[in-house]
């Protein structure tokens, strides 16, 4: 099981940052469960640069930029070279700041060619009756991966977010029936857009309102191989509980 954890601007102090990092280091040593942690970016190079644990870092995104005059913005490689190993892209909270599917594609190309493995984040506003939410999934991962070689499409990694599921609590997450003939589903696509139509190698996360309380029976009754998680990510006590559901 992969678990990220998603820190979003929550965490903004620096004692905090590394109390989660000690709580990740020991979790991992304990469960077994790969941890993958995503700080802001302040923290991120602070934790990551001396990182000699099972824990890895994150980016909680990256610019679409390749460097020079842009005030603001951190590049792949910058986040490269702070010690990153994954990259989350085209998080619904970037997505609605103005990342569209054009840019999220290019953001995909950037990270790779520092050697980062991608976090591709899909999922629909809403679930309609007529399953139209599918095509929607279909079409972003599509437009993500068409640009891509094919060796590196092996490599992404899905987060299924549906963004109706995001920052509520366990009540409001997805069921697991509905999660499990999701990540079906995104298998077959992403089968289709794989080398050799397999995709049986893909990792595939799901996001939303993951707690303590839903994640065992999420991971139980689906195919899914991890998990993103936001807000119950960055207070110890809960991320621990999380964790060890998977055990
Ligand atoms: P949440 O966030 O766990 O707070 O719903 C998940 C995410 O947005 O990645």
């Amino acid at each position: 099981m992969l678990i990220v954890a998603n820190w979003k601007a929550y965490i903004e102090d620096l004692a905090k940052a590394k109390k989660l990092f000690a709580t990740g280091k020991r979790l991992a040593r304990m469960t077994g469960v790969k941890i993958v942690l995503a700080p802001p970016a302040p923290f991120l190079g602070m934790l990551a640069s001396r990182n000699k644990s099972d824990v890895a870092f994150s980016a909680q995104d990256i610019s679409v930029t390749t460097g020079g005059a842009k005030t603001g913005e951190v590049t792949a490689a910058a986040y490269a070279a702070a010690g990153v190993t994954y990259a989350i892209i085209g998080h619904s909270e970037r997505r609605s700041a103005g990342d569209t599917d054009a840019i999220i594609a290019e953001k995909l190309v950037r990270v790779f060619a520092h050697g980062i493995i991608p976090v591709l984040c899909i999922g629909e506003h809403e679930r309609d009756g007529e399953g139209h939410y599918l095509a929607v999934v279909r079409e972003a991962l599509t437009l993500a991966m068409e640009p891509l070689a094919p060796k590196e499409r092996t490599k992404v990694i899905v987060a299924y977010e549906p963004i109706w599921a995001i920052g509520k609590d366990a009540a409001f997450a997805i069921g697991s029936n509905d999660l499990a003939e999701m990540t079906l589903y995104i298998r077959k696509v992403l089968a289709e857009l794989l080398p050799g139509k397999n995709s049986s190698r893909s990792l595939v996360l799901y996001g939303g309102s993951v707690e303590p309380e839903n994640i065992r029976m999420l991971a139980a009754n689906s195919s899914i191989d991890g998990f993103l998680i936001g807000h119950a990510s960055v207070d110890p006590t809960l991320f621990s509980l999380l964790v060890k559901q998977l055990v």
